[in-house]
């Protein structure tokens, strides 16, 4: 099937406006081929069809759909290992260190460390989270402090990618990529085909579906936020909008991390960056003294 240039051009202008995504005109090919099984799935001649019947759709679903067969969801568990690696021997204890300092009361269900995983796309990202946490807690003695301390809400533009995320079931391929078996005894239990993830991991994750281009400020505070592999569909004044809200929503203290070939470089000079034993984060840029 045929995807002309104009047709191209409609679909390309209704992704950037609605994620933020840019596509180069050498990437048709890729736009037709992830958008073919949608025009013969909802029974269209063509892409201008297609094009039609999403314009006239006021449910919004058929936009979902398109968005999600245009995204790229690529994930696996503990994706890049060292992000995660210096999250649980760094970060975490930083955070319950300067909670403590604060006298923060570590108990019940007081939600006092928060996390989100932006562009969560089928939560791998936001489970593995759950997962070290639930590890660090296990290894050593923490007094007082349990999951339900703890907040992660995960989050993406696709409400069929989330939806599926939150019901936590991955095939075989998915659970090889990433997971050491002792994590797969330990977290998912096995159900016909798929391993699911095991209900109290499943609970510490909150999923909701959010656009990062429209406004997220009233989503709350987080001390880390995880936005790894998302930003690089966007174009500069759209990467600087979104970055301008991390600040805002990001704690002091707190950590941003980004994906391993992204970066803040010409993008904002709000933030700092810093290596973490092998990880870059950035954190909130301090106020210079006023005798500076
Ligand atoms: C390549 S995946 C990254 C998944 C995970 N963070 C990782 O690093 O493994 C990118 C995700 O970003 C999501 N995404 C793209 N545009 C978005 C937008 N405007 N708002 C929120 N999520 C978006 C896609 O749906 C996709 O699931």
């Amino acid at each position: 099937m045929d995807l002309s240039d104009q047709e191209f051009f409609l679909f390309r202008e209704f992704i950037r406006r609605t994620a933020g995504i840019s596509i180069r005109d050498n990437k048709k090919y890729l736009i037709s081929q992830r958008l073919e099984p949608v025009v013969h799935g909802r029974g269209c001649q063509s892409f201008g069809g297609l094009y039609q019947m999403m314009k006239s759709d006021s449910s919004g679903e058929l936009k979902d759909e398109i968005i999600t067969a245009v995204t790229t969801n690529e994930t696996s568990f503990f994706r890049d290992t060292h992000p995660f690696h210096t999250f649980k021997h760094h970060i975490l204890p930083q955070l319950i260190d300067n909670g403590r300092r604060r006298n923060d009361r570590f108990e019940g269900s007081n939600k006092l460390i928060k996390i989100w995983s932006a562009g969560a796309s089928t939560g791998q990202e936001p489970y593995s989270i759950a997962i070290l946490i639930h590890e660090f807690l296990e290894n050593a003695v923490r007094r007082n402090i349990s999951p339900n301390n703890f907040a992660i809400l995960a989050t993406d533009i696709s409400s069929k990618i989330i939806a599926g995320a939150e019901k936590g079931f991955y095939d075989e391929s998915q659970i090889k990529r990433g997971l050491l078996d002792g994590y797969v005894r330990k977290y998912f239990q096995k159900e016909g085909m798929f391993w699911k993830v095991r209900d109290d991991i499943r609970s510490m994750v909150r999923f909701k579906q959010l656009n990062l281009t429209e406004s997220f400020k009233l989503i709350g505070a987080f001390n880390v936020i995880f936005c790894r592999n998302v930003l690089i569909y966007f174009d500069d004044a759209t990467k600087s909008r979104i970055v301008d809200q991390f600040y805002d929503i990001l704690c002091d203290n707190g950590f941003l991390i980004l994906g391993s070939t992204e970066s803040l470089y010409g993008i904002s000079e709000k933030f700092e960056s810093g290596l973490l034993d092998q990880t870059i984060v950035y954190q909130k840029r301090r106020p210079l003294p006023d005798n500076a």
